[in-house]
């Protein structure tokens, strides 16, 4: 699908895809099974303008467009997701919630510190008791006149160990609803912020998942993105955005796994042939590639429509919805083309497998994706 894009968009896939190869490739196994965040190469990615590809050049930013975002996601996922979610969180959600909906004094602070890498972010809207019902926030945000007194717990925060700027979404009027909800920056170098144990995790291992704790944290009112009680909608258009980045995510996935047991089905053979020429596994191999085209015409649109300023909500959670399943069902069958050897972690597959469950929940499960569309489309039927 190459010959759609322009020259910028196909070197910026390229410039990804080097640097997965030479970069992320070496070690991803050892800092998978132990755990350990790719520190040096999320720095490496911030240097390369990965982490704040779409962010005006004036913020530091590479002022890139979303599809050339997609296009450097689904090499990045190819190799290491746990890098990838850092990447997906950082540009679409923290940097592109910042520029679409801060103040210009919030830009000017936060933006260049985020898209080089010196500082990375983290979105905290889940909490312990709010999960696909994200109205349901308990973390209070009581208004002091000049500053918000943040009180409350988020938990499965993406590079919650890691990140020097929170967006906390939090309740100010709970009588209001999700009318009443904010959303605020929260450096956490400020006193009061908390963060709890590192999740142990079937899948991205090595990203850096935490509970967090807020404990009478005084955030100043211009830290409050949008007006007031705007905070819910924020998240939700954040969110629409985030979409996108998770299922290129997913797409990244799926296509490193039929690249890997390509490879491997012309390698190996069985009963005198490579078992690709046993239709049972070509049949395998056409429902991948077909899957995974099918993903990423939905991923691009999506990625177009938001290019082009237009309603992309519906095209993200269907993008979204449709490339997670499609991860989820082709790792497995790339692990059983494999067969032992998907078994074992030096093939790649089986943490393929692992980092593709994750893409049907986070950023709206699967469910809330169905939900979304649902809700979308007879809306507009009637
Ligand atoms: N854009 C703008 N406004 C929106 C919107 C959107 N995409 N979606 C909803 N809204 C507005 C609605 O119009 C409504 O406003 P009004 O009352 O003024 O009309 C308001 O928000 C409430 O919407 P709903 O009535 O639809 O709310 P709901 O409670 O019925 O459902 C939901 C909302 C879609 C289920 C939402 O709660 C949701 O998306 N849940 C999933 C949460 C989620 O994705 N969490 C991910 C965690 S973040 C993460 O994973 C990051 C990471 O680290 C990787």
């Amino acid at each position: 699908m190459n010959h759609t894009l322009t020259e910028e968009q196909i070197a910026v896939k390229e410039a990804a895809r080097d640097f997965a190869q030479k970069e992320l490739l070496p070690g991803v196994i050892e800092r998978d099974s132990k755990m350990i965040f790719p520190t040096e190469q999320i720095k490496m990615m911030g240097e390369l303008g990965l982490l704040g590809m779409m962010v005006d050049p004036k913020y530091g930013g590479g002022g890139m467009d979303t599809m050339s975002y997609v296009l450097a996601m689904e090499e990045i996922s190819k190799i290491d997701n746990s890098a990838s979610v850092v990447m997906s969180v950082n540009n679409s959600l923290v940097c592109w919630g910042i520029e679409k909906f801060g103040t210009e004094e919030q830009k000017e602070k936060y933006l260049p510190k985020l898209t080089g890498g010196e500082w990375i972010g983290s979105f905290c809207l889940s909490e312990p008791e709010a999960g696909s019902d994200a109205t349901s926030q308990r973390t209070t945000a009581e208004d002091k006149g000049d500053y918000y007194l943040l009180n409350g717990t988020k938990n499965w925060i993406t590079n919650g160990g890691t990140s020097s700027l929170h967006i906390v979404i939090a309740q100010t009027n709970p009588e209001a609803g999700h009318r009443g909800i904010n959303a605020l920056l929260v450096e956490t170098s400020s006193e009061g912020v908390v963060v709890g144990a590192k999740e142990d995790k079937l899948g991205i291992r090595s990203s850096d998942t935490h509970t967090i704790m807020y404990n009478d944290v005084k955030v100043p009112k211009a830290n409050r993105i949008g007006e007031d009680g705007f905070g819910f909608k924020f998240a939700m258009k954040v969110l629409s955005g985030g979409r996108i980045g998770i299922a290129a995510q997913a797409l990244g996935i799926a296509q490193g796994a039929f690249e890997l047991s390509t490879k491997y089905s012309q390698q190996r053979e069985a009963f005198g042939k490579p078992i690709s020429k046993h239709q049972i596994i070509a049949f395998k191999l056409a429902d991948m590639a077909t899957d995974i085209t099918a993903s990423r015409l939905l991923v691009h649109q999506a990625a177009k429509l938001k290019d082009a300023g237009l309603d992309f909500t519906t095209e993200a959670c269907m993008a979204k919805l449709f490339a997670s399943e499609t991860a989820m069902k082709h790792t497995v069958e790339a692990v059983q083309i494999h067969g032992g050897y998907g078994f074992v972690k030096e093939y790649h597959v089986e943490r393929l497998m692992r980092d593709a469950k994750i893409t049907q929940i986070y950023e709206g499960t699967s469910e809330i994706q169905r939900l979304v569309i649902a809700r979308n489309i007879l809306k507009a039927a009637t």
